[in-house]
């Protein structure tokens, strides 16, 4: 949930270390703090806010050396103050650490540390580390990080230095994601990839349990067995330019734009056009299908949304039966899960905890695994048996946008996949459902082109405090999508509801000028939704419907229309969300919010 960047060389460490925080801050940014070692002495300035904050007083006050560590939070233990902020010290001073993650077994071993005289200056499980690690330093750092990891439990990534060896970064990991850039004269640790893309391209993926010291031409790694290890060298390919925002004002726009070309790539990358063949076979045979009995799809969040739809496409194309659960749910749930299922785990971070637990536990019982991921090398992509990568590209803004277009194209096309398997699709069925998809693209950049009725519809939005989206069948598991989006960047609460399901107690709350975002996309329930429509127009509700222009009763109905290109029902979620990003974006920025950045959220949720 937080980030961490490390630097070891001949460079500025500040400065690498600098930028590599505001790559992360999506991770966390409550507090941020950098620990800079200099002769024999390490300086920590750590400031409570956003990042800003820090480089502001660093301007002001400059440090410099060539090993530090920094680290930008998402409050887990202790409020977000400077004396709970990152790098904590041990109390010589010598030792730094920076964490991401939760130490469960914090309290025991602080109640030890306390008994054996160590003072604590926060109220962080982090602070721990630093003092557990001073007192099993016996004069060889491997040594003491080793024995560290068995006393302590939970999930961690770390970062520690200590002014006895100046020329050594340590770095380990269990569950929290980090990675180690390797340069020419320097090497590096971050949570992620884009921390480090203006230095390195060469990177490796640590392993659970891995841990190591770094120099600055040497990286020596070990298991959590405790053998010496190399772990790959892998190449990023993606540019600085695409972590970056590429001339948007915000992350999230640049996303929602990116829509048309990273669905182009995935199309391109997974069917043969010329023979209408789908690129799936690594990931699943017909002879493995074939055991399959049911289907979970298990995510959080935006990615769960997702997965509704792809409940949703692979029940009507491959006429399998599936369940869509929520990840901290279904993991304590005692799941009908056996070898006979096919357990497929969504993730844009392919970090967030819950999902990677649940794939625990679905694993535990014998079920296959496949993970939906954006980020390759993430956890959720190495645990799983086999893995489909969106390759959306970075998705740095908090609220998912194009990492979710991608799920539920990648979706799409397992569905039918699945179906050509079981030979329950003629050719002619499939390629008519490829021709469709092939269209989104282009339909999405029509409904980028003209912004101006969602910009006005978003002044609406700016003074109003509840609202709800509605929606039947597959418009209801995008009105969930659109719901969340208005919530996590507006702060305005909205409620997605069936459309059905509002006369069972919920229009009690409909009054005038409350506004209803109502989804019209599925030819069979037309007539029901204008009814619903109706009902809630005839109680003052101001009604803002998304459908396509052959819908001349909605849009007759309606107070505002955002009209959306005709396509195939089962596709249309993919066009009828893009609206409802936008309406979310304009909204958030209307009301002053730091769109990519809201409050109280990552971008990645690293704990239970
Ligand atoms: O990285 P993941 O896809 O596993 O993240 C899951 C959710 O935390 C994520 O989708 C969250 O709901 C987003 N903020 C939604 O925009």
């Amino acid at each position: 949930m937080c980030g961490i960047v490390g630097y070891i060389g001949e460079g500025d460490a500040k400065e690498v270390i600098l930028e590599g925080l505001e790559k992360l801050e999506y991770r966390g940014y409550d507090s941020a703090g950098i620990a800079i070692l200099k002769d024999d002495v390490i300086q920590i300035v750590k400031k409570s806010g956003k990042l800003s904050i820090l480089n502001d007083y660093l301007e002001k006050n400059p440090i410099s050396g060539n090993l530090g560590i920094g680290h930008t939070r998402w409050a887990t233990h202790g409020a977000p103050t400077e004396s709970n902020s990152h790098p904590h010290y041990s109390e010589d001073r010598k030792v730094v650490v920076v964490h991401n993650g939760i130490i469960e077994n914090y309290q025991q071993l602080k109640k030890g540390l306390i008994e054996k005289g160590y003072k604590f200056e926060s109220e962080t499980d982090t602070e721990v580390i630093a003092h557990l690690y001073h007192s099993l330093y016996k004069g060889n750092s491997i040594e003491a990080l080793k024995n560290l990891i068995q006393l302590i439990r939970g999930s961690y990534a770390l970062g520690i230095i200590h002014s006895d060896n100046k020329d050594e970064l340590l770095c380990c990991r269990n569950e929290s994601p980090l990675i180690i850039g390797i340069g020419e004269n320097e090497n590096f640790i971050a949570s992620d990839v884009p921390a480090l893309l203006k230095y390195t391209k060469k990177v490796h993926f640590l392993e659970n349990g891995d841990y190591g010291k770094i120099t600055k031409s040497n990286i020596e790694l070990y298991d959590i067995n405790n053998n010496l290890v190399e772990r790959e060298v892998n190449t990023i390919e993606w540019t600085l330019e695409q972590a970056t925002k590429g001339g948007y004002e915000h992350f999230m726009i640049k996303e929602i734009h990116e829509q048309p070309e990273t669905l182009r790539q995935t199309l391109e990358r997974v069917v043969n056009y010329h023979d209408y063949s789908i690129n799936f076979e690594e990931i699943i045979k017909k002879d493995e299908l074939e055991k399959i009995e049911n289907i979970h799809i298990i995510a959080c969040g935006t990615a769960y949304h997702a997965g509704l739809q792809g409940e949703y496409m692979i029940e009507k194309i491959a006429k399998l039966p599936v369940a869509t659960e929520i990840a901290s749910e279904f993991r304590y749930s005692n799941p009908f899960v056996d070898k006979k299922s096919l357990c497929i785990f969504v993730s844009q971070s392919g970090e967030t905890l819950d999902t990677i637990l649940a794939m625990k536990e679905c694993k535990k019982r014998g079920a296959m695994t496949l993970a939906i991921t954006n980020v390759v090398g993430s956890t959720i992509s190495r645990d799983a048996d086999k893995v489909i990568y969106t390759m959306a590209g970075p998705e740095i803004g908090v609220a998912s946008t194009k990492a979710y277009t991608n799920q539920v194209l990648n979706f799409f096309l397992l569905a039918i996949y699945f179906a050509e398997l079981k030979e329950c699709i003629s050719s002619d069925e499939k390629k008519l459902l490829l021709e469709e998809v092939k269209k989104i693209p282009q339909q999405i950049e029509v409904l980028l082109e003209d912004l101006e009725l969602i910009k006005e519809t978003s002044e609406y939005f700016k003074n109003v405090t509840n609202g709800f989206y509605i929606g039947r069948g597959l418009d209801y598991k995008v009105a969930l999508e659109g719901s969340l989006k208005m919530k996590e960047v507006s702060y305005i609460h909205t409620e997605s509801l069936p459309a059905g399901e509002l006369k069972h107690g919920t229009i009690a709350l409909i009054e005038e000028g409350l506004p209803t975002v109502v989804l019209c996309t599925q030819t069979e329930l037309l007539e029901k939704s204008v009814s619903n429509i109706r009902e809630l127009k005839s109680r003052g509700s101001y009604i803002i419907s998304v459908t396509n222009e052959e819908n001349t009763e909605v849009i007759a109905n309606s107070d505002v229309t955002l009209l959306i290109p005709k396509t195939i029902d089962i596709l249309s979620g993919l066009l009828s969300v893009i609206p409802l990003q936008l309406l979310a974006y304009y909204t958030s920025l209307n009301k002053g919010i730091d769109v990519d950045k809201p409050r109280n959220l990552a971008k990645s949720v690293t704990v239970e």
